[in-house]
């Protein structure tokens, strides 16, 4: 048997960072994972969908630059070309992956670790060919798509009628019709994919809004920016059956029928918590494994971070949450606060979120003034931009003086919202902030316009 200070469940976000933030603190970390290194995240979500989203961005601009005039003639767009340049990107980071392994001697098992007991001085682990023992384990086994108890829904799957965002990935066939149900982050950047590249698409959400909790104001003109470019949403639906490729739905108790080529479920993941072991050592779990603001379970040395704690299913969550572990294992001061994480939704435009909501605020009996400005007050988002609209959201906290809330709905608000995570987790007025100056031009202008009107 071999011994380490660290065992990692799962080489996705939170496992190969917490291993990495291990080793950097001087544990000898060991690291499990059955598949590939980097997780639903890099092989699966984030990065290829990003990139494909990318490869379609290119696509629409080359078709439609005339209004900045640029002309093309024959703009094509090859399918197998756009999934091999995903896989090229998704092995490259993978492979910068095992090699920040290998830089940190973590040593990486590739089979599935099963958690065997809890013995006096730490835990046994083994896998087919290996056991460890370890004074702490972090869990960090991730989600999976939820496949919902429907009618019809076996079947659909079986005959590759439908699918997950797993295997649409790969298709190089594209449907004439694709009918997506969930309107949350997955459904609508699928949305923003398949639009963008020539399929029908409709999005049947059951509930009144797109984009799950995120501002309803901001959610709804995101919806009016997508039904432009031609989505269809069809809300307060709920699918009842599925017929082969196409769906049975109800509407205010009245039954429609959504005709498609193909059905691509996104109605949320769920954390994977089967088959780890868990009730060997009696580890709690709710909707997830049960943690607190330190990642620590209802075990001590046991840790859980990512998906798999079901708190927010996010991959940097789960960076900030692994590092978080790793620092009270090793005495250091630090703890999760999950109200300043963001969140980003990329579609186009995208739509970018942190901290309190109105709705939120108002839950939390906070007293907060609002202040909104259309995109439009920027000078670069005015010269980069010809249809799409945007606007910029911010909450006040009146008794603090600090942010509360930001909600970015246009270009680069992904690669804005850090910003203002930034102010609001470090609890900056509103008078310091006027004098933080912004470059010029810069749609991050629109925030220093924001904060002057409240
Ligand atoms: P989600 O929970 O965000 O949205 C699922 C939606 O499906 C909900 O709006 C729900 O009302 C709807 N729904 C459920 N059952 C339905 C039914 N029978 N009929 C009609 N509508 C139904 O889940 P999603 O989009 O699958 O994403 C899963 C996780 O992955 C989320 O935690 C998300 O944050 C994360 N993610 C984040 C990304 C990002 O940060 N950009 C990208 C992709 C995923």
């Amino acid at each position: 048997m071999d011994t380490a200070d660290l065992i990692v469940i799962g080489g996705g976000p939170a496992g190969y960072l917490a291993a990495q933030r291990a080793a950097e603190g001087g544990m000898q970390a060991v690291l499990f994972e059955e598949k590939n290194l980097g997780g639903v995240c890099l092989n699966e979500g984030c990065v290829p969908t990003k990139t494909l989203l990318n490869c379609a961005k290119i696509y629409h601009h080359a078709k439609c630059g005339q209004a900045f005039g640029v002309s093309a003639e024959h703009v094509e767009l090859h399918i197998p070309q756009v999934i091999a340049r995903k896989n090229k990107v998704v092995k490259t980071l993978v492979s910068g992956v095992a090699m920040t392994m290998k830089k940190n001697k973590v040593k990486v098992i590739s089979q599935k670790a099963v958690i065997e007991k809890e013995v006096e001085d730490g835990f046994l682990v083994k896998s087919e060919e290996q056991e460890y023992k370890a004074k702490n384990i972090l869990i960090a086994s991730g989600s999976e798509a939820v496949i919902p108890n429907i009618p019809g829904t076996k079947e659909s799957l079986e005959q590759g009628l439908a699918v997950t965002s797993r295997e649409i990935l790969d298709e190089e066939t594209l449907p004439e019709k694709l009918t997506i149900i969930g309107a949350g982050v997955i459904g609508l950047e699928m949305a923003t994919y398949f639009n963008t590249v020539g399929v029908e698409v409709t999005v049947v959400e059951m509930l009144d809004k797109v984009a799950g909790s995120m501002d309803v104001k901001l959610s709804k003109l995101l919806e009016k920016e997508l039904k432009k470019k031609g989505i269809q949403f069809m809300l307060d639906t709920k699918v009842v059956e599925l017929k082969g490729s196409s769906l049975v739905c109800e509407k205010n108790g009245e039954i429609i029928n959504v005709e498609g080529d193909k059905i691509l479920f996104c109605i949320g993941r769920r954390p994977v918590i089967q088959g780890l072991g868990l009730e060997n050592i009696g580890v709690k779990v709710e909707k997830g494994i049960v943690t607190d603001e330190h990642l620590c379970t209802s075990v001590k040395g046991v840790y859980a971070a990512g998906d798999v704690n079901g708190k927010i299913m996010l991959a940097h969550t789960g960076y900030r949450e692994s590092e978080v572990a790793v620092h009270h294992m090793l005495g250091i001061e630090d703890k999760m606060d999950y109200n300043v994480i963001p969140s980003v939704v990329y579609t186009f435009p995208e739509m970018a979120s942190v901290g309190e909501t109105l709705e939120s605020a108002k839950e939390k009996g906070l007293e907060v003034k609002v202040a909104e400005l259309p995109m439009m007050y920027s000078g670069r988002f005015v010269a980069e931009n010809d249809k799409e609209s945007g606007t910029c959201k911010l909450l006040l906290d009146t008794k603090t003086n600090c942010l509360a809330g930001a909600h970015l709905l246009g270009t680069y608000a992904s690669e804005l919202i850090w910003g203002l995570a930034a102010l609001i987790g470090q609890k900056v007025t509103v008078d310091e902030i006027k004098k933080i100056v912004f470059p010029h031009p810069s749609v991050s202008e629109i925030v220093k316009e924001t904060i002057f009107k409240l």
